[in-house]
């Protein structure tokens, strides 16, 4: 089903808030619903031999939502690392936090600081979840310690290349994408792995996060199974 081409899918899983609204139900019931859908992509991934899933769950800008909206979705967080955990331990999945992950509660850092210690040495898959992630700060945080490095003559000014940089963003261990999906019709990147994704195919659906599924996810990956990529080269 993939192809040698494609390890690695990121995710904008967007519209919940949309998805509940048609409904007539509260915000919190799309982000209840929408935590199905990740884990139910997250077995698809596995299942369909992605090798990197990388899934935007909070940005920085979440933070602004009202109190109540942020504090559900941590709640959510909660009830998924406990849950999960087990599951994904069956499956050989590793799980990897990105993002300014300090702005979150301890408990929440500690339970994650476990599970990426606990999960470190399964290679089936890796899932990489982006919390209070913006990728401007990442980039800001990259620049800074490269700037820090040459200031105690670490290394040279003409040292710095796009390795190097690379190497100091949350993503270093992980492959770039080589596809990005973003559903609910909007067509942008928001914030999103921006240095990373400088090759990668864009995917917009106009799904909504809650009802995107496995047959969905077998359809994009056909179509980028018959993309061309070039890479610049012709
Ligand atoms: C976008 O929908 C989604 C989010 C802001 C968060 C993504 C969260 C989940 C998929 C739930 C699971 C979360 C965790 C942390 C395990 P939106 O609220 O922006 O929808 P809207 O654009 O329709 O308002």
């Amino acid at each position: 089903m993939t192809s040698d081409q494609l390890q690695h899918i990121a995710i904008i899983m967007d519209g919940n808030g949309r998805w509940a609204q048609k409904r007539g139900l509260p915000r919190s019931a799309g982000h209840k619903k929408g935590a199905e859908t990740l884990q139910e992509v997250v077995r698809a991934a596995g299942e369909l031999g992605i090798k990197y899933l990388t899934l935007y769950a909070f940005s920085t800008e979440n933070w602004q939502r009202d109190a109540e909206e942020v504090e559900g979705l941590m709640n959510l967080l909660r009830q998924y690392l406990k849950s999960e955990l087990k599951e994904i331990q069956e499956k050989g999945v590793r799980i990897i936090f990105i993002g300014e992950l300090h702005m979150l509660a301890a408990d929440i850092v500690s339970q994650m600081d476990k599970i990426e210690h606990d999960t470190a040495k399964n290679d089936k898959m890796t899932l990489c979840i982006a919390l209070s992630y913006g990728s401007r700060q990442e980039i800001v945080s990259a620049a800074q310690k490269i700037a820090s490095l040459a200031q105690k003559g670490d290394i040279r000014i003409e040292d710095i290349d796009i390795k190097m940089f690379s190497d100091m963003l949350y993503t270093k261990d992980i492959p770039d994408p080589d596809l990005v999906i973003r559903t609910s019709g909007e067509q942008r990147i928001s914030n999103y792995l921006l240095w990373q994704i400088a090759y990668s195919e864009l995917f917009f659906t106009p799904t909504l996060w809650p009802d995107f599924n496995k047959q969905e996810l077998e359809k994009i990956i056909e179509d980028f199974n018959h993309r061309e990529r070039r890479y610049g080269k012709v």
